[in-house]
């Protein structure tokens, strides 16, 4: 923990801020041009593994926006490398994972023993705290289970999730022991981050929205609430965020995960309800809201801001991460107006 009285842990853990904390996922890609000129000289997953370059990238973007949270810089399918599942990124088709897993013999041979190599991350971390000290929250993450399994089995980005579904369904033990392998690896890599100073843990459960309510409960919630349990033990408040999960917040909840990451496509306010108000909430501005003019995001983020209506445990962010060729304009103004209209709002409130 490097600042744990930030507005954003104290919202995370549902007390009340003077105004609504905001950072952005992906507040680190290629929309800004600082980040682009790095990748000039290196590839993503270099700047990855060098751990003052990742500190930069991360610091850079941050204090550009001036948000009130920084994510280290790394990428979800890390931990694919040291399981034995090489990958690269492919220009206009995203990840490809050489080997895609298919049988239970490839599960079998999987790796569990060599998370410590993943080390460059939490001290990238270290760099950013070494940096900022309790001026600024860092944010560790990893793949949920569910999101990283998809990605080791379909081999890449999917439609349909075709192979994912038939391991669960055809091999169910193959899959638990899948998860449990990856569950291995994400603790241990996770821990370390939380360690070397990282306030507050976020899950990406990306691809989560592709499944019903029946199999989520069935083949993912229980692998997932074993990881949020095990990430809990240390204290740090942990985010769980999935796409197009308006029909699974329930179950989500049932994780355990402190904060529920929402997605766009619901009110702010009725997934919060829909959960009791009992976790805290994150989100849920369309990331495509960011290429209109600002007229337009001012208003829908002061709907959202009105939605969560001064009620404790609300982190401002979009609904997903922003996309290459969003104006950095609009996500400068959007941070700076978070901040005033919320504090505004909070004044209002007590008189
Ligand atoms: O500051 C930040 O928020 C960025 C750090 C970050 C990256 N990846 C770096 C990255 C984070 C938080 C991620 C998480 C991630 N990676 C997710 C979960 C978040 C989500 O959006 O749901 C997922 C699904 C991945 C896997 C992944 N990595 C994809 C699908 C892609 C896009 C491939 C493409 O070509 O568009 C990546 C690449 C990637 N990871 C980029 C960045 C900045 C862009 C590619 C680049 O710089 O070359």
């Amino acid at each position: 923990m490097s600042a744990p009285n930030s507005l954003f842990v104290r919202a995370c853990k549902g007390q009340p801020t003077e105004s609504t904390p905001m950072w952005f996922m992906r507040q680190a890609g290629r929309y800004m041009s600082e980040y682009r000129e790095v990748r000039k000289h290196h590839s993503l997953v270099e700047i990855c593994k060098k751990p003052k370059l990742a500190a930069e990238v991360t610091i850079t973007a941050a204090e550009a926006l001036d948000v009130d949270a920084a994510i280290i810089f790394a990428d979800l399918l890390l931990p694919l490398e040291v399981m034995g599942l090489p990958f690269h990124f492919s220009a206009g088709e995203g990840p490809v994972i050489e080997r895609p897993l298919r049988t239970a013999q490839d599960v079998h041979a999987l790796r569990t023993d060599r998370a410590a190599e993943l080390g460059y991350v939490p001290e990238g971390i270290r760099e950013c705290v070494r940096h900022w000290g309790s001026k600024l929250p860092v944010i560790g993450f990893c793949g949920a289970p569910f999101t990283l399994a998809s990605y080791m089995i379909e081999g890449g980005g999917s439609r349909n999730y075709i192979e994912v579904k038939k391991m669960m369904y055809n091999q169910p033990e193959v899959w638990d022991e899948l998860n449990r392998k990856l569950i291995e690896v994400l603790v241990a890599y996770s821990l370390e981050q939380i360690k070397a100073g990282a306030d507050v843990f976020q899950v990406f459960d990306s691809w989560v929205g592709c499944l019903s309510v029946e199999d989520y409960r069935r083949y993912v919630l229980p692998h997932t609430t074993e990881l949020v349990r095990r990430l809990k033990t240390t204290g740090a408040p942990i985010i769980y965020f999935g796409t197009d999960s308006s029909t699974l917040l329930t179950s989500m909840q049932e994780t355990g995960a402190d904060v529920i990451g929402l997605d766009w496509r619901i009110p702010l306010d009725q997934g919060w309800q829909m959960m009791n108000y009992e976790p805290a909430v994150q989100g849920n501005l369309d990331p495509v809201l960011l290429f209109a003019d600002w007229k337009e995001v001012e208003a829908r983020a002061d709907t959202i801001l009105l939605q969560a209506n001064n009620r404790p445990g609300h982190i401002f962010n979009l609904g997903h991460g922003i996309l290459p060729q969003t104006p950095v304009e609009n996500v400068k103004n959007l941070a700076k107006f978070v901040r005033d209209r919320s504090s505004e709002m909070r004044a209002q409130a007590v008189r």
